[in-house]
């Protein structure tokens, strides 16, 4: 299995989830920022996550560029999840439902609902406890990818 958790970040949190939630799907899982992907850097990934912050209710723009590029199909046979950071507000709209749209929509199969880890301010820190769910999430995506391989 190939997995590869692809982020973005202004703060560093983003980064730090992915890296949990790579640690807890454990050996031959790769992170990749968002800034430093290549058109090979997808090449024989079969699980693939995807995060960023919420920007302005909507995920980064480096990260809807990214989207963008997926075509139609192109992830076909490719289990995936995304998730975002975004800070405790009334209205603070969504990056990961988004992603994970995009990702659905190249041809990937979902494996677990879009998920958002809180940050305490807009340069972070994560909240508390946020690491913990980012590691019980990536177990969840982990018990997914075992039952329907
Ligand atoms: C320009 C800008 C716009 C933001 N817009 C939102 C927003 O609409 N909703 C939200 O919950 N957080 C928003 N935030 C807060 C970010 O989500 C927060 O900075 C981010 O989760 C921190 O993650 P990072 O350390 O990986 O950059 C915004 C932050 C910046 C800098």
């Amino acid at each position: 299995m190939h997995a590869l958790v692809v982020y973005d970040t202004n703060y560093g949190s983003t980064r730090t989830i992915a890296e949990v939630i790579a640690t807890e799907l454990g050996q031959g899982t790769t992170t990749l920022s968002v800034t430093d992907i290549t058109e090979a850097s997808l090449d024989g990934v079969d699980v693939l996550v995807v995060g960023c912050p919420i920007n302005g209710w909507k995920p980064t723009d480096r990260m809807r560029r990214f989207l963008h590029t997926l075509k139609p199909g192109s992830l076909t046979g490719v289990r995936a999840a995304a998730f975002d950071t975004r800070i405790k507000l009334f209205i603070h709209g969504d990056a990961a439902g988004k992603i994970s749209h995009a990702l659905h929509a190249a041809g990937a199969t979902i494996v677990a609902k879009p998920h958002g880890f809180v940050v305490d301010g807009t340069e972070g820190p994560l909240a508390a406890g946020e690491t913990g769910k980012a590691g019980a999430w990536a177990a969840f995506i982990g018990a997914e990818l075992r039952t329907s391989a």
